[in-house]
């Protein structure tokens, strides 16, 4: 009974520190069930971020949900070089086991194609990557479109500027074609962009609640964090920590309310000096039906509360 109220989830990512977070809280959430995790070319190649995510799960023992390995690059243009560094692994330099869990014989694309379309109607696809693949099984199964339930995706900034230049967010700075092609596409779409995640910081003093637990998730957690922190005392010292980008996306998944949200019908920039920042579409301006949502407030203390409580239920059980 319950298992058919949960919220079907397929969470498309780039692990990552954040997305490796953002993997336990969405596995440790009760009301999500997640179908597979794909991954895609972003903050390292996608060889490694295939590796990181079943690497999670193997540390969550949640083998069950198959891996499928992306996108290696854009879907148009060349990688951009040196994306931000979540250590020599990816992962804070945590080094967990190599798997033994073979990844899935889909690619990503086929993945979500599928899965769509074995449960229409009723898939969040949850983006916390560049979003390479999404756009790609898109424009090889253009019908998923209207048999999408929703895609959450972090990205993008609307009210503030962006991290990697002026105006461009990393994940789309990774592939603003394929960002583009997926805001423009009408389908059913929300923003969490650096708008609500530079909202959403943790501190030293959470990441210590971790440690002190004395367990090997503790410990890991807590490593990857600490590092995200250091790196942005250097490149945002303003801050006071660390923003929690893709498990914010996770949350708004599982708890929409956690957000105010603005309709509006958005592009990417991919031309000129402003390529990757992420605006109202003029020309969809004066459409009465707006297919995306982009948040612009977050109740901060309920979020850190329910990311708190599921990481560190966790953190204390594992070994
Ligand atoms: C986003 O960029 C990546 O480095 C993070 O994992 C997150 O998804 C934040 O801009
Ligand atoms: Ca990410």
């Amino acid at each position: 009974e319950r298992y058919e109220s949960m919220k079907k989830i397929i969470l498309d990512c780039d692990p990552g520190m954040d997305d490796s977070m953002a993997i336990v809280m969405a596995v440790k959430s009760p009301e999500v069930d997640v179908k597979a995790i794909t991954t895609v070319n972003g903050n390292y190649p996608v060889d490694i971020t295939a590796l990181n995510a079943l690497k999670v799960l193997e540390m969550l023992g949640r083998t069950d949900i198959p891996v499928a390995k992306g996108m290696p690059e854009p879907m148009f243009r060349e990688k951009p070089k040196d994306p931000f560094t979540h250590g020599k692994d990816g992962q804070a330099e945590n080094f967990l086991p190599d798997p033994v869990t073979p990844l899935s014989e889909k690619h990503a694309i086929d993945m979500i194609i599928d899965v769509v379309k074995e449960n229409p109607g009723e898939i969040y696809i949850l983006s916390t990557g560049p979003m390479s693949n999404i756009a790609m099984a898109m424009k090889k199964a253009p019908e998923i479109k209207d048999e999408i339930g929703q895609i959450v995706l972090m990205g993008g900034a609307l009210t503030v500027p962006g991290n990697c230049n002026a105006c461009m967010e990393a994940n789309i700075s990774q592939d603003p074609e394929a960002a583009d092609y997926l805001f423009r596409s009408g389908a059913p779409t929300t923003m969490i962009g650096l708008d609500v995640t530079l909202q959403t910081l943790l501190t030293y003093k959470e990441t210590q609640q971790w440690r002190d637990l004395g367990t090997k998730a503790g410990k890991f957690l807590a490593d990857m964090t600490d590092f995200y922190i250091k790196a942005y005392e250097t490149t945002s010292p303003h801050l006071g920590g660390c923003g929690l980008h893709d498990p914010l996306a996770v949350g708004v998944a599982v708890d929409p309310t956690l957000v105010t949200t603005l309709d509006i019908n958005m592009k990417v920039d991919v031309e000129g000096p402003t390529r990757g920042r992420t605006i109202g579409d003029e020309t969809r301006l004066n459409d009465p039906a707006k297919t995306m949502k982009v948040a612009v407030g977050v109740d901060v203390p309920r979020f850190l509360n329910e990311f708190m409580t599921r990481i560190s239920g966790l953190a204390a059980k594992a070994e």
